[in-house]
């Protein structure tokens, strides 16, 4: 059967520069589940569906008007890349997200990519729930304080100023409603290969799944 890779955990642990650099390497496809969710999160806010309305919000991730192409995120066609990459987004996101009928209505969609030869999964619940059977699991963890660190480095990279104090909270509670929720909670499948990224920069990341994979 067709490969499957599977990377789950926590918010900013790096998922997203492995799966690109493993995608890379392997000319496998990526699955951005988290992308999904945004991109639900965009339409909800933009055709005003409020989140508590579950039959709307079920109704919309049925049809749900998202295309990937290249690196970049079509809704109804039109280019929302850097939009749904935004933290309000990102806010919303993990609220529908944690609705277990809007996942249920989203789950065939993801599982469907595995139909693409060779795939690259980045999630929350790839190895747990969307691709079970994978033979290879990675879960990516590193503290909430580490992972603000690097946020706030790569923010000052960018020029922006931002408080550690305040970039940790949220961190820290996007934690809470991934690993809380009662559908597809965070956690890494029984037979996923852990790796703690807390003393490795992301190029230490990189090398050590691939000697995993490859060895
Ligand atoms: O970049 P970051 O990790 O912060 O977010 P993301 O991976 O783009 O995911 C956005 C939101 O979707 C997260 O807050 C998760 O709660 C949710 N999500 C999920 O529930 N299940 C997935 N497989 C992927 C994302």
């Amino acid at each position: 059967s067709i490969p499957v890779i599977t990377i789950d955990g926590p918010s900013g642990v790096g998922k997203g520069t492995l799966a690109q650099y493993l995608v890379c390497k392997t000319g496998f496809h990526l699955l951005d589940s988290g992308a999904i969710y945004r991109a639900l999160a965009y339409g909800a806010v933009k055709n005003e569906i409020a989140l508590d309305d579950i039959p709307g919000l079920v109704a919309l991730s049925t049809h749900l008007p998202v295309e990937f192409k290249a690196t970049s995120i079509l809704y109804e066609g039109a280019d929302v890349t850097s939009k749904v990459r935004n933290e309000e987004i990102a806010a919303v996101a993990s609220t529908v997200a944690a609705i277990p009928e809007v996942r249920a209505a989203l789950l065939q969609r993801q599982k469907d990519f595995a139909n693409l030869p060779g795939l690259v999964a980045d999630g929350r619940d790839m190895g747990t729930v969307v691709f079970p059977s994978s033979p290879v699991k990675l879960y990516l963890t590193a503290s909430a304080e580490i992972r603000a660190e690097r946020r706030v480095k790569q923010l000052k990279n960018q020029g922006i100023d931002a408080n550690i104090a305040r970039i940790t909270q949220d961190i820290k509670e996007r934690d809470e409603r991934d690993t809380g929720r009662k559908t597809a909670p965070l956690k890494p499948a029984a037979d996923a290969i852990i790796i703690d990224t807390s003393d490795l920069d992301i190029q230490e990341v990189c090398q050590k799944a691939e000697s995993l994979l490859w060895e």
